[in-house]
């Protein structure tokens, strides 16, 4: 049997520094984690306080227990990296334990309102950056992935703090914090963070609400670059905003584990209990669709999430990581399911329409009036992103119909 000890400290809305909010105890034997999480005292009392999560963590005395996730909360391990930033971490520190490992060394860039220390009067690391300018990060972030040395001041610089995959970084200009996506060497088709810009922006034009986007070229790269909706300036300092990924939200529910495949059905019944409102199920229908028009089938888990808006109230983040993508097939399967089986298909999306609070009639139109939305207008917003003839080509065979139903 082994386990381990970690304290949870929250940056409340208007903090700049971080209170200390609980413990967490994972256990870990032949049966698997069992994690026990705890409030204090001091955070109970405290008028302020927000939950880590009003759901699976609601503010109350005694020991809240987690079986699912090796034993940790959902709403913690959001506040964890993934793969570029384990890269990141495996090349500054060496490997580390999943999940405990990451979570500590993560940068402080990480997604939400957490952090983290092992001992309860030792307030988290907040490691100092150098600021470094984007051509030399993104000459760092190719080294990374071509497993060529970088000076270690520079890549501290490129933990990102937050998920994902692909090479990235924090970066704040101006009190606005932003994730700068780099190209990555395994881009050979198209620029595919200028592919992000322009199809975030084409979501925009649908009435999506996403984050903001930016383009700069740097040395003839294309970077994205990503305004952070968990941080968020108050009189001169950076503050951060609670976020759970849809992965927290299901797996909130006790009976997800035994299912494990998420869908966005489910996300719109369980995001209410979190504080989203009738709204926020349009908006995610409507984000639905705009997914299955552009054929962005990569929409997992992860790509979605709600963020802290008041008191114990989270509501739908707006989109992001909003890619198509370019392999032509009869129909896409989308990583987060619709209906029983992912198909991006007109009858299934009509299908889900009630779980949306929408009649079948009211989704149809939704759906008409998304595709014929990108289809008459990608071009032009393609081109305003910066592509040319020749990109143009690369893209056209996402823009057309979706398909009626399963072949
Ligand atoms: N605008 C934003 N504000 C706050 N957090 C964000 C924002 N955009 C993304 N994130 C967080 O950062 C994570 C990584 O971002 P993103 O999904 O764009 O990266 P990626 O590397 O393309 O991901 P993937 O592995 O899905 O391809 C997301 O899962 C989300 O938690
Ligand atoms: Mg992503």
């Amino acid at each position: 049997m082994t386990s381990e000890n970690v304290y949870i400290w929250v940056h409340l809305p208007d903090a700049s520094e971080p209170i200390i909010a609980g413990r967490l105890e994972v256990t870990t034997g032949a049966a698997g984690s069992i994690g026990r999480f705890n409030y204090g005292q001091s955070y109970l009392q405290n008028p302020r306080a927000v939950p880590i999560d009003p759901v699976a963590l609601p503010l109350r005395q005694g020991i809240q227990t987690f079986t699912s996730l090796n034993g940790y909360p959902g709403a913690i391990l959001d506040a964890g990296p993934d793969a570029w930033g384990k890269r990141v971490i495996d090349r500054l520190y060496g490997k580390q334990n999943h999940p405990l490992g990451y979570l500590l060394l993560n940068d402080a860039g990480r997604s939400g309102c957490l952090s983290f220390s092992t001992k309860v009067d030792e307030p988290p690391a907040s490691p100092h950056c150098h600021a470094f300018d984007l051509a030399n990060l993104m000459s760092a972030a190719v080294a990374v992935e071509t497993n060529q040395p970088v000076d270690q001041a520079l890549l501290k610089a490129l933990s990102p703090g937050s998920g994902g995959a692909r090479p990235k970084c924090t970066m704040v200009e101006n009190g606005v914090t932003w994730i700068a996506k780099f190209p990555s060497v395994d881009d050979r088709y198209i620029s595919v963070p200028r592919l992000e810009h322009a199809t975030m922006r084409l979501a925009q034009s649908c009435g999506i609400h996403t984050a903001e986007t930016r383009l700069c070229e740097i040395n003839g790269n294309d970077v994205c670059l990503i305004r952070r909706f968990d941080r968020v300036e108050l009189e001169g300092n950076i503050t951060r905003r609670g976020f759970l990924s849809a992965r927290t939200v299901f797996y909130d529910d006790p009976g997800f584990a035994a299912v494990a495949t998420g869908s966005y059905q489910r996300l719109s019944r369980w995001m209410p209990r979190f504080g989203a409102t009738l709204e926020d199920q349009k908006q995610l229908y409507r984000r639905l669709v705009f997914n299955v028009v552009v054929r962005n089938d990569d929409d997992h888990e992860l790509n979605h999430g709600l963020i802290h808006q008041r008191n114990d109230q989270f509501v739908l983040a707006p989109a992001y990581d909003l890619v198509p993508n370019l392999q032509t097939r009869p129909t896409n399967y989308h990583a987060l399911l619709i209906g029983a089986s992912g198909a991006g298909t007109v009858a299934n999306l009509i299908d889900v329409a009630e779980d949306f609070a929408l009649s079948k009639e009211q989704a149809l139109s939704i759906v008409r009036d998304i595709e014929a939305l990108v289809l008459n207008t990608w071009q032009d917003i393609f081109y305003e992103a910066g592509f040319g003839d020749e990109d143009i080509r690369k893209v056209e065979s996402v823009f057309r119909p979706i398909p009626i139903s399963q072949d």
